[in-house]
């Protein structure tokens, strides 16, 4: 555990790092090689404290990994601490550093396994801390000023990248590389923050709000099936395995497949396992067709396949695979 405070007033704010960019380094500052999860809390919060940022800083190193290799024991470890700091009267917000390539994931999932009372704020970076034009400070220095704020509260899990702030349920990595990586969608994002101001757009919206539901590490086997042309039948049979208990298409369009593969997870849903219809393209719905009814198939709506996939592994571990059951969670906001 690593303190450091500037001010008596100044708000409490936990620190969970995990690793990723913002902990990344390399030989030289102009290398593009570079290793995530280098940098502990520790060293990482002794530069923060160099920026005059208003707040009392705690923090706590939960891993030190490139978020690729971001694993439901890892989520564990980071939703028991998350968990103890909401619970902490002490604490004012926590933010959670992470590596950007998973951070829609882990800040989703959190977002439905936190309750909505205080501010849990996810930031990483782009560029690593040895590299020219570092990102990190800044983003740490907005997600400071983010979780600091009681209107961050009620709003779900956010993620602050490159000057904005955004929900969990939309933010998406649309880019390889550069400091504006983020997209969100439906909404674009939800406000915007710089180390001095922040500004909202519009009200918090699920104030007070409970954990929608339980953690659990044994999540179950949902795969992902990638459409493109020229597939064939087989590779959804490939894809089941006796542990498979639902399956995310990420469809051409708006969640379209070839007739063929349509016809081998119309069977598969006859048995009873459950099959959303996201896109594999950027952002766009993908709403209930007539034929979804006949099919037994879930529109994934707004949420991209990676989403859809932790979503519908929540409701299966929860006893929740009836169609029109999903399809309702997948409507939700
Ligand atoms: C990672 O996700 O750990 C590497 C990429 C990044 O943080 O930007």
């Amino acid at each position: 555990m690593w303190l450091f405070a500037p001010g008596m007033n100044s708000p409490n704010l936990t620190v969970l790092a995990t690793g990723g960019t913002i902990a990344g380094a390399a030989d030289s500052a102009t290398r593009h090689d570079y290793r995530p999860g280098q940098i502990g809390i520790g060293e990482f919060l002794a530069r923060v404290d160099e920026l005059g940022v208003d707040a009392v800083f705690s923090g706590q190193q939960i891993a030190n990994i490139g978020s690729e290799d971001m694993s439901p024991a890892i989520w564990a470890d980071l939703h028991e601490a998350a968990s103890a700091a909401i619970a902490d009267p002490d604490c004012d917000g926590i933010i959670i550093t992470h590596g950007t390539d998973t951070v829609e994931e882990t800040a989703f999932l959190l977002d439905l396994t936190l309750p909505t009372s205080k501010p849990v704020v996810l930031v990483g970076a782009m560029r690593p801390a040895t590299a020219v034009g570092y990102d990190g400070l800044r983003n740490f220095a907005n997600a400071a000023r983010v979780a600091s704020d009681a209107q961050a509260a009620g709003r779900g899990v956010l993620v602050v990248m490159g000057d904005r702030v955004f929900a969990a349920r939309d933010i998406r990595k649309s880019r390889t590389r550069g400091t504006d990586a983020f997209q969100g969608f439906p909404r674009g994002s939800v406000g915007l923050v710089t180390p001095s101001a922040l500004d909202w757009f519009g009200a918090p919206w699920r104030v007070g709000e409970d954990a929608r539901f339980p953690f659990r590490v044994d999540l179950p086997d949902v795969p992902i099936l990638f459409v493109h042309a020229g597939m064939t039948p087989d590779y959804a049979d490939r894809l089941v395995s006796d542990n498979t208990r639902g399956i995310v298409v990420a469809g051409l369009g708006e969640g379209n497949m070839p007739d063929s593969v349509r016809m081998a997870l119309v069977a598969l849903a006859a048995n009873g396992m459950p099959i959303v219809r996201a896109s594999r393209l950027e952002e766009g719905l993908v709403d209930r067709e007539p034929e979804d009814d006949e099919n037994r198939f879930v529109a994934a709506r707004a949420l991209n396949p990676q989403k859809a996939r932790i979503l519908l592994q929540m409701l299966i571990a929860s006893g929740i695979s009836d169609v029109g059951e999903v399809q309702e969670y997948f409507d939700k906001r």
